[in-house]
């Protein structure tokens, strides 16, 4: 092998044991930059004769030109094997399934709205709503409960702007103040029918929604929910209410053999009033007493305010806890669960 094939083959050796693009150039240096062996090949024809030049010009040449295509094949190559380093590390498993996005539900309180409207929907109740700011008049006065009546105080609230300085607006401390937002709204209606001395349509309503009291522990928190019901009509008895609810507490806790228990009790705006309670005959609960609603017979100062004649009409209301109707029914024990977020609880109820 002549010194130029030997040079060439030795180019060839140094580009292919290059790794990396920057190795190929310092090769390429060696070879072709400015005191590499070629350039230094040329560099030494100057003392030649212009014959000797011919000859060994083109040859120099031929062996420069096998460098470069070494060289650019070197390149080429390294370049390939980057791109397909790069596509391996990028590679995207096409075949791989998709991450299921978490699938969200109601909240099991909601859970208990929806069943309880549905339940006392199909009784023929309406279902109102009120709203969560009201004033003293529609949470207290109308309720018969005026200021400074001792039943307030287990009604601590939240105050906010608004009413008056007497009497600010408030965070409601229970749905009650529906009964006459709806009552009245009912005897607008119903307004030339009235006047005309023929019968109403009864009022029938639920309304469930979100409370507030200056209250946290365990059993009790800020924010709470209840649900409100009413029923006023000219003939219309406890013995319906005992019927209503018996009814509602068997579909809604899905228990035929659930019983009912009045104990009498005290409300403003109820006259006479009773706690009602309940008791299961099977499972964790049997056997005890379980407090869940106030109610009554509306009281005729609060007929009053619903724009009704109390010698005329005449009704029940009750008010139930929401919360403690969800704990019993799921057997919760802590009503703080419900309010932490805690998904690992709520995902139990999907
Ligand atoms: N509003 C009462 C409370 O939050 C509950 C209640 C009692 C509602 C008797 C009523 C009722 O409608 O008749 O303590």
């Amino acid at each position: 092998m002549n010194e130029l094939d030997a040079l060439v083959a030795s180019a060839r050796d140094d580009f292919s044991q290059a790794a990396t693009p920057a190795e190929l150039e310092n090769a390429k240096a060696r070879f072709l930059g400015k005191a590499g062996r070629i350039t230094e090949l040329m560099k030494g024809m100057a003392a030649l004769s212009v014959e000797e030049k011919k000859s060994r010009g083109a040859a120099i040449n031929l062996a420069k030109q096998a460098v470069e295509a070494a060289l650019a094949e070197r390149r080429q190559a390294l370049a390939e094997a980057e791109l397909q380093q790069q596509l391996r590390a990028e590679a995207l498993d096409v075949t791989l399934p998709g991450r299921a996005r978490g699938q969200g539900g109601l909240h099991p309180v909601s859970l208990t709205m929806e069943r309880l409207e549905a339940i006392f929907g199909s009784m023929g109740f309406e279902i109102a709503q009120g709203p969560e700011i009201e004033t003293d008049w529609f949470n207290f006065t109308a309720l018969n409960t005026p200021e400074d009546h001792p039943a307030r105080s287990m009604h601590d609230t939240f105050y906010v702007e608004g009413g008056s300085a007497k009497a600010p607006n408030l965070l409601r401390t229970h749905t009650s103040p529906v009964q006459v937002r709806h009552a009245l709204q009912h005897v607008q209606q119903h307004r030339a029918r009235l006047d005309a001395g023929e019968p109403m349509p009864e009022i029938r309503v639920i309304a469930p929604g979100r409370t507030y009291r200056v209250d946290s522990d365990a059993t009790h928190s800020p924010m709470f929910h209840q649900c409100e019901g009413l029923w006023i009509g000219e003939n219309v008895s406890f013995k319906d209410l005992k019927f209503l609810f018996t009814e509602f507490c068997r579909t809604f806790f899905e228990r035929e053999d659930l019983v009912l228990r009045f104990r009498p009790s005290f409300f403003p705006f109820t006259e006479p009033s009773a706690e009602i309670d309940i008791q299961f005959q099977s499972g964790p609960l049997a056997g005890r007493w379980l407090e869940v609603a106030g109610s009554g017979q509306v009281h005729p100062a609060v007929v009053r305010n619903m724009g009704l004649d109390p010698e005329k009409h005449i009704g029940f209301a009750f008010g139930m806890g929401l919360d403690r109707f969800t704990m019993l029914r799921y057997g919760v024990n802590d009503l703080r669960l419900f309010f932490d977020g805690d998904v690992r609880f709520l995902s139990q109820f999907r």
